[in-house]
């Protein structure tokens, strides 16, 4: 995939598909040790121990639709092309968490994209979900936690359109201050 917003949207896609109601999306880059790394855990149904083994095969998936589960396994592929780490950890019941390290300025690596549409369009997709995205460049962070947003909406729900702005803005600014401040 040309983005790894791409990658994070299909993982979270899946915790979706999980029942998760909580779903966090932490992002570091780092470039004193060249890192980046992205972290997606979620409280969802998780996956049996068989599961778990095979689901970075990319013949692997419990879709009836089509064949091959490919997302997983992709994200694998991509940060290990960049001499990174792959690693997933999930309990039935309890949820899944996927890890994933890029060396930064790799040739391979792919750039994040737009984390504040894929934001958007992961609410619009269920408004019940809550997500916290941390994202941090160096010594600076950026946090969106939709469970605070909430506290201040009230009863106005997390995908009115005002609300959807307001958020979409409040990502492109919080990354912009972030990398301005570096
Ligand atoms: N967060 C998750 N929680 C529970 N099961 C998951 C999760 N992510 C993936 N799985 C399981 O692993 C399978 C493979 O996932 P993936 O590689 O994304 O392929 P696909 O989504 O096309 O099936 C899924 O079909 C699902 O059964
Ligand atoms: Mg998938």
């Amino acid at each position: 995939m040309r983005e790894l917003s791409l990658h994070i949207l299909d993982i979270v896609q899946n915790s979706i598909s999980a029942q998760a109601s909580f779903i966090e999306i932490i992002i570091q880059e780092d470039d004193k040790n060249n890192s980046m790394t992205i972290e997606i855990t979620d409280n969802g149904r998780g996956m049996s121990k068989e599961l778990l083994e095979k689901v970075t095969n990319p013949f692997i998936t419990t879709r009836k639709t089509r064949k091959v589960g490919l997302g997983i396994s992709l994200f694998k592929a991509a940060c290990e092309r960049c001499n990174g780490k792959f690693y997933i950890d999930s309990k039935l019941g309890e949820g899944t968490k996927i890890y994933v390290s890029f060396e930064k300025n790799h040739i391979d690596r792919a750039p994040l994209g737009d984390m504040a549409n894929t934001i958007i369009i992961l609410i619009l997709s269920n408004e019940k979900i809550d997500y916290l995205y941390k994202h941090s460049l160096n010594e600076n962070e950026f946090i969106l936690d939709t469970r605070e947003v909430r506290k201040v909406l009230g009863t106005v729900p997390l995908n009115n359109m005002e609300v959807i702005d307001w958020i979409k803005g409040n990502v492109l600014d919080g990354l912009s201050e972030m990398k301005k401040s570096k």
